[in-house]
């Protein structure tokens, strides 16, 4: 029998596009994404690689209207630079500094929205369906574009406290400084110590990513409870998850946060909700 995953449908006069942008875009995979959801849903649409170079991006997003295309996300290097282009913005992503979805509205206006952020709660929850975002401060391993998305989901969920670690301290003060709340900018040599009594780890670094150091780091100072996520997902399981298992915490990898940004643009631009399901995770595994 054939899978979601194998059944496409011909394209029609009346198919709706949407594609990802971004330079180069080859790696992507978002079209796998979309594409199974489109399939499973019978969803007259497509959903296609757009290499876009950074010299031509204000020319191909003000083209999206006059080409009745439904709506984009937006990758590596576009999405602070995308800001510029959008008729509105929402208020996460504005405090992010950064888009990876647009809309196209029926009137033409493009509007802008950061869905990282609800990737990245919607996958904790669905991990770690026990944790409480309220019961402890959370580490915050980095201070680059992911972990600004974390740290607006974290603090909007009610985290009373985020220590930011981060190699370049100054990176993490300013990171505070736009996003507001409790955050506590933590130089990268005090990362050990930052563990007691921490209810969440998140590591958004490059380390432990295939062809990167792994991050050191040793997890008995957590509590039993803790959860430790890390939104690196190749290799799928980091060597800092796996010693988070090895000391039984609940271990959430960064898949999750990669299938769960999609749901508001497909949503969005489809009509439907669809679902993250350990189908869709497996063939996007499969691609990996
Ligand atoms: P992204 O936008 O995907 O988050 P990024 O902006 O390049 O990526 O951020 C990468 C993060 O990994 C940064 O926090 C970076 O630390 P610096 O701000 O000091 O550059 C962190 N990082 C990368 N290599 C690292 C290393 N060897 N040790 C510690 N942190 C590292």
């Amino acid at each position: 029998m054939n899978t979601p995953s194998q059944i496409s449908r011909p394209i029609t006069g009346k198919t709706k596009v949407a594609g990802i942008m971004g330079w180069p875009v080859g790696h992507s995979k978002s079209p796998a994404l979309h594409g199974f959801w489109l399939r499973e849903h019978g969803i007259d649409g497509v959903y296609i690689p757009l290499p876009v170079e950074p010299i031509n991006l204000k020319k191909a997003l003000t083209a999206l209207p006059v080409m009745g295309i439904v709506g984009v996300n937006l990758t590596v290097p576009h999405k602070e630079e995308a800001l510029r282009y959008m008729d509105d913005i929402t208020a996460s992503a504005r405090r992010i500094g950064a888009i990876n979805t647009v809309q196209v509205q029926e009137n033409g206006r493009l509007i802008a929205d950061n869905t990282d952020v609800t990737g990245f709660m919607a996958n904790l929850r669905q991990g770690a369906p026990k944790w409480n975002p309220a019961s402890g401060p959370a580490v915050v391993l980095g201070a680059g574009g992911a972990s600004r998305a974390v740290c607006v989901g974290l603090i909007d969920a009610g985290c009373p406290e985020i220590r930011l670690v981060n190699r370049t301290p100054e990176r993490a003060k300013r990171l505070a400084k736009v996003i507001g709340g409790n955050i506590k900018g933590i130089p990268w040599d005090q990362r050990q110590a930052m563990l007691s009594e921490a209810t969440l780890l998140v590591n958004t670094t490059t380390l432990g990513m295939e062809g990167q150091p792994a991050l050191e780091l040793d997890l008995s100072a957590l509590p039993s409870v803790a959860v430790v996520n890390d939104i690196v997902y190749a290799p799928l399981e980091t060597p800092l998850l796996a010693n988070a298992r090895a000391r039984d915490l609940v271990a959430v990898d960064g898949l999750g946060m990669l299938l769960h940004q999609a749901v508001p643009a497909f949503t969005a631009w489809f009509g439907v909700v669809p679902q993250v399901t350990p189908a869709l995770r497996d063939h996007i595994i499969s691609l990996l």
